[in-house]
């Protein structure tokens, strides 16, 4: 990873050269253009072979998808990026306060705009804040690199660009450390990809380490449907971005004019599910491997869950990773929620 950070001081470099040091040789696993669209080729393969039919969700960001998220996020019926801003504008110094100083590891991070609220209230109790911003998007870790050393120069910023799966063995190397996952990215997990999650996370903090976790709640089906429904539409184009990119990349042929997005609120199942409908039959040809697959009129295809949490069902099941809820904040509606969560302290320390 090659950024560049001008405005990190010639002191704050030497003093970064542990954590540095530490962080070499993370990167090495950012795949070529070429192994990722073979990658791409073979995920799409497999989730149009299995049935029913569906594609990973993570395919959902390219550029123009990605384009097209931040413009979700300032639609009125999307109140999760809203709401989990105005939460942390509120609380943000209590959290700095109740844990002091440590090192943020932030998976996810993309252009670190929420975090920065996190960042500067650190910047209070911490001289020189760590900061490490994990993401497979380059541009996105460089734009946040730019906004931050701008607007907070003491932060020491450490973009990471790799998946976060790889950034988990890096946390138990780095001294007290909070790692923090916003926007309810974890409600895409499914619920095995959700514990694999929790086990990971608890085998690699380690005790007195905290987790800052924000997630959407459960909540009546009109106001959830309606986030996934926009009036104005982006987040159909956003899921049929989706087979644009399949066409481009892929060298497919879809009419993507003939394919709807549709989403709705599985209430027993307490998530949101996004298919592609078609609707009229079509062929997905993915030019890489040479397979065509057919799509039948009506037949949908899953492209994304975004599970809902209540909080009791939420923390008891983080307590059973060994995690206890040290404080939870929420907007007054209870739309959203911040969990700030602890690995305790071993009790040999504490004798
Ligand atoms: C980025 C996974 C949190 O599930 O709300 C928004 C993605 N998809 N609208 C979500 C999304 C359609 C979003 N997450």
């Amino acid at each position: 990873m090659n950024l560049k950070i001008p405005s990190l001081r010639a002191d704050t470099v030497t003093q970064a050269n542990d954590l540095a040091a530490t962080l070499q040789g993370y990167t090495s696993s950012i795949p070529t253009t070429d192994e990722a669209l073979r990658a791409f080729a073979a995920d799409v393969d497999r989730g149009l072979r299995s049935r029913p039919k569906r594609l990973d969700c993570k395919y959902l960001y390219d550029q123009r998808g990605s384009e097209l998220f931040e413009a979700i996020c300032d639609l009125p019926e999307y109140y999760l990026t809203r709401t989990e801003t105005q939460i942390l504008t509120q609380v943000a110094e209590e959290i700095a306060a109740e844990t002091g100083p440590l090192t943020l590891v932030e998976l996810g991070a993309g252009t670190s705009r929420k975090s920065q609220l996190l960042l500067d209230a650190y910047c209070g109790v911490d001289p020189q804040p760590d900061y490490v911003a994990v993401d497979v998007s380059s541009s996105a870790l460089d734009k946040g690199a730019r906004t931050i050393c701008e607007n907070l120069p003491t932060v020491r910023f450490h973009p990471l660009c790799t998946s976060y799966q790889d950034a988990f063995s890096l946390l138990s190397k780095i001294g007290k450390t909070m790692v923090v996952f916003l926007g309810s990215t974890i409600g895409n997990f499914s619920a095995r990809e959700l514990d694999d999650f929790f086990q990971q996370l608890a085998v690699n903090l380690v005790p007195g380490d905290y987790f800052l976790l924000g997630v959407d709640l459960h909540k009546d089906v009109r106001t959830l449907e309606a986030a996934y429904n926009d009036s104005a539409g982006v987040t159909q184009l956003f899921t049929r971005n989706l087979f644009s990119r399949i066409n481009r990349e892929l060298g497919a042929s879809v009419d993507v004019n003939q394919v709807e997005h549709v989403a709705h609120y599985n209430e027993a199942a307490f998530q949101i599910e996004i298919y592609v409908k078609f609707l009229q039959a079509q062929e997905v040809f993915i030019e890489p491997l040479g397979t065509r697959y057919k799509v039948d009129a009506g037949e949908q295809i899953s492209t994304e869950i975004s599970r809902k949490f209540t909080l009791d069902g939420l923390t008891s099941k983080l307590a059973a990773y060994g995690f206890t809820t040290q404080r939870v904040f929420s907007d007054p509606d209870d739309l959203f929620a911040l969990l700030l969560l602890k690995r305790p302290e071993s009790r040999l320390h504490l004798e």
